[in-house]
């Protein structure tokens, strides 16, 4: 109900009209992103590069609903590729393909995915393809699919939610394919035909589709994995859950896999402890770094997944 309530939230434009107004929400969104600016963000990346862990950059930015929004978020995402590359940072690229036009016209978010790849190929990086609600992942899937036969299949991978009662089909389906995955639990509102509604179903399925893909990569092995830490391993674990880390690291103790066949991955501002103590035993750790201006609908989805997050927002409102 709670977490319902911010997605649908993060959806009404007279909210975010409302909110993102107050000083108060920017102060308080500043928690979960690294800034405004692609500098702010790099400045980020290289913070969490000297304590050891990787990062993913993400561009905010979705549902777009006219062309030249979505001309604009490919132009952003290019030059972040290259300013990684700059930089030389350990970071790589997520996006979303309501970002790139995916809403407005199919053809066009598949011309720009693919100006996006063959960039992030020409430099040797690699893009993750978020996965957003129900009714755009089909598409997403399929288009990535299609990415993955056209000559991308070592610069891209998707994500796959395990609330979704079809993940456990789709996992099938992308590692038959040779596709890379992360695995998160989902955070959209979905009703209940299509997903998982107790938290229980949805992290023992996440425990079963983790250890799904750990078995693929004990059978098929490791993939070439980039020393630059741009390329992630085929398994990517994106939870803070303690048990479902605790789960996923037994089960790579029991199967004999190195600590590297798998990557933890976090978002920017939560866990800091939990993702400097995986990397200090040795596993690779990834932190979602999002910027942008774009932060209202991705801040409403993390005040959402924790009642906590809402109290210390209206504790500092009333503070003023
Ligand atoms: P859970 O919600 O059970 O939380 C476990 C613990 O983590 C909590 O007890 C708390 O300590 C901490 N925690 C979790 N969320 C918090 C928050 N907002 N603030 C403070 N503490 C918090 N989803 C999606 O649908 N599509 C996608 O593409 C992605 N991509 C993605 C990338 C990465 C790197 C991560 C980590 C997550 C995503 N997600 C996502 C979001 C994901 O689906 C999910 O909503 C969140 O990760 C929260 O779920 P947990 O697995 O952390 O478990």
């Amino acid at each position: 109900m709670f977490r319902a309530f911010f997605v649908s939230l993060s959806r009404a434009t007279w909210a975010q009209k409302w909110i993102t107004r107050l000083p108060v929400a920017r102060q308080a969104a500043a928690r979960f992103v690294a800034g405004e600016t692609q500098a702010e963000a790099l400045q980020a990346v290289r913070q969490l590069n000297q304590r050891g862990i990787l990062a993913t950059l993400d561009h905010l930015g979705e549902s777009t609903t006219r062309a030249s929004d979505a001309q604009q978020a490919t132009a952003e995402i290019l030059s972040l590729l290259d300013a990684i590359q700059q930089a030389g940072v350990q970071a790589n690229v997520s996006i979303k393909l309501s970002q790139i036009g995916l809403a407005v016209d199919p053809a066009l978010c598949e011309a720009n995915l693919w100006k996006i790849l063959e960039k992030a190929r020409d430099l040797g990086n690699f893009v993750r393809i978020d996965m957003e609600d129900s009714s755009l992942t089909q598409r997403t899937l399929d288009l990535y699919l299609k990415a993955l036969v056209s000559g991308f299949a070592d610069h891209v991978g998707i994500v796959l939610q395990a609330y979704l009662y079809r993940t456990e089909a789709d996992l099938t389906r992308v590692l038959t394919a040779g596709g890379r995955v992360r695995l998160c639990k989902g955070a959209y509102k979905e009703p209940s035909t299509l997903a998982f509604s107790r938290k229980a179903d949805v992290n023992l399925n996440y425990d079963q589709l983790a250890l799904q893909m750990l078995r693929h990569t004990l059978r098929h092995g490791t993939p070439q994995v980039s020393a630059d830490g741009r390329t992630p391993p085929i398994p990517a674990l994106a939870t803070h859950d303690p048990q479902r880390i605790r789960f996923a690291r037994q089960a790579v103790e029991e199967l004999y896999l190195p600590k590297r066949a798998v990557e933890f991955q976090m978002l920017y501002g939560i866990r800091r402890d939990l993702q400097e103590s995986l990397a200090a035993e040795g596993f690779p750790v990834r932190v979602y770094v999002p910027y942008g201006t774009h932060w209202y609908p991705y801040f409403m989805r993390r005040l959402g997944e924790r009642p906590a997050n809402l109290w210390f927002f209206v504790k500092n409102f009333f503070q003023r």
